[in-house]
């Protein structure tokens, strides 16, 4: 199995970066499985939804050549990984334009004329670790955690069929050690075939 994990933090020292590197390294180990990182800020990815994606979205022309390539690189992979840095309560933009642009209509989900919807990514596991400076209370006080999975494993993923199988915030990253965060990651990869292996042996 291989996964694609997504990073959106323009320093690849970051905390976000070493998180992103522990997942994988677990991945490794965890019995012939394997991860890529894809990092979208060092690719140059451009975020911003332009006229040729909507020319796309209403199925007047192709999709735009970067665009394509971005999903080639998930129809590969049969989990994806997104590891981010909380900002202002939501995805850092560049990521939520990258999801913006490459989920479009025709590859994550099928709108008929009549309005009625085909889930289209129902072969893809789905990894979320959000990495937030504030304490766990913060969030839980304002909703902010909920608010982040209403929108984000259900509004995205569960909307295209896609099975959210971690869905877990890293917080508490400006002020805790951040040697538990990263063994954390390290355990989530080992841990994110773990289905599928039981699958394969029972
Ligand atoms: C523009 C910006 C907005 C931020 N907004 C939040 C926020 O809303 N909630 C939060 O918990 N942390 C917030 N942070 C802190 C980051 O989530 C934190 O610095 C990061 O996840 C961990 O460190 P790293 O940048 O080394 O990866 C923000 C940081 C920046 C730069």
């Amino acid at each position: 199995m291989h996964a694609l994990i997504v990073v959106s933090h323009p320093h690849p020292g970051s905390l976000t970066h070493t998180i992103a590197r522990s997942f994988a390294e677990g991945v490794a180990t965890s019995g012939g499985h394997t991860a890529e990182i894809a990092d979208l800020a060092a690719e140059g990815f451009q975020p911003a939804f332009n006229q040729a994606d909507r020319a796309a979205y209403l199925l007047q022309n192709p999709l735009p050549s970067d665009v394509v390539r971005e999903q080639e690189r998930i129809d590969r992979a049969d989990a994806l990984v997104l590891v981010y840095p909380i900002y202002w309560w939501s995805f850092p933009g560049q990521l939520k334009g990258w999801i913006d642009r490459v989920f479009s209509n025709g590859w994550a989900y099928d709108e008929a004329p009549d309005g009625t919807l085909k889930k289209r990514l129902a072969r893809l596991a789905v990894h979320l670790i959000g990495i937030g400076g504030a304490e766990s209370g913060t969030y839980a006080r304002h909703g902010y955690d909920q608010a982040l999975r209403t929108q984000i494993d259900h509004g995205i993923f569960d909307f295209c069929g896609a099975r959210v199988v971690t869905s877990e915030f890293l917080l508490g990253a400006s002020t805790q050690s951040a040697a538990g965060h990263i063994a954390t990651a390290r355990i989530l990869g080992t841990q994110a075939f773990a289905r599928e292996a039981a699958a394969a042996s029972a």
